[in-house]
């Protein structure tokens, strides 16, 4: 993976109906602790790191680098979405697209935060990348993966075993240009 491409970063924070999207700040570093650390939330992502690890190496802001944003309810991180580029996806149809990845503190999860935020980081994306495909790789045991990421927009591309599962690789095209 490496970054977008050239894009003004951080932008301004994008308000939804509940949520705040922003760049990382300092203050975001123990949710991020929390957040890496989490074993629910690293359930179908090959484990989470220790959290000592994490306290010790992680950087005074972490996960600063454009497209990634800091997804902020009432004042606090509940979770990340990470918009990256895939220059070494191992699936073809992959290879060099943007790539969606998110990451939400299990007391967050059910209530529609996940989908809010990851809608509006699209919209986002559709507004300073006009035209860009978006991909998103989850393994299709993640049914609350596999459910935002048909809410969001994304169809099978296909599918695919890697790191001992099954993984989905969607695709979401660029929304057509209104007429
Ligand atoms: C994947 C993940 C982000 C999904 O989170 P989520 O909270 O289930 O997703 P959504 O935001 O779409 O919320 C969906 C639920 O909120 C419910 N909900 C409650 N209030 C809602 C509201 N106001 N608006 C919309 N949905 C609402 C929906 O009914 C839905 O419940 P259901 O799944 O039982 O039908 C979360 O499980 C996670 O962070 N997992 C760990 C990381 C991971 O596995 N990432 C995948 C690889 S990229």
């Amino acid at each position: 993976m490496s970054e977008l491409g050239s894009v003004a970063w951080p932008p301004e924070p994008i308000k939804t109906a509940r949520l705040v999207l922003r760049g990382p700040e300092a203050r975001d570093r123990a949710a991020f602790v929390e957040l890496l650390a989490s074993p629910e939330a690293h359930v179908y992502l090959g484990g989470a790191r220790p959290r000592d690890e994490l306290e010790r190496e992680l950087p005074a802001v972490p996960e600063r680098w454009p497209g990634s944003f800091v997804v902020e309810l009432d004042g606090a991180m509940i979770g990340q979405i990470l918009l990256r580029r895939a220059t070494e996806h191992r699936r073809p149809a992959a290879v060099g697209k943007v790539d969606l990845g998110y990451l939400f503190l299990p007391r967050a999860w059910g209530l529609g935060y996940a989908a809010e935020a990851c809608a509006a980081a699209l919209d986002w994306l559709d507004g300073v990348l006009p035209g860009e495909p978006v991909v998103l790789t989850t393994q299709s045991a993640n049914v609350s993966s596999m459910r935002l990421a048909a809410k969001l927009g994304f169809t099978e591309v296909e599918r695919f075993q890697a790191w001992d599962a099954e993984q989905w690789l969607g695709l979401r095209p660029p929304p057509t240009p209104p007429a």
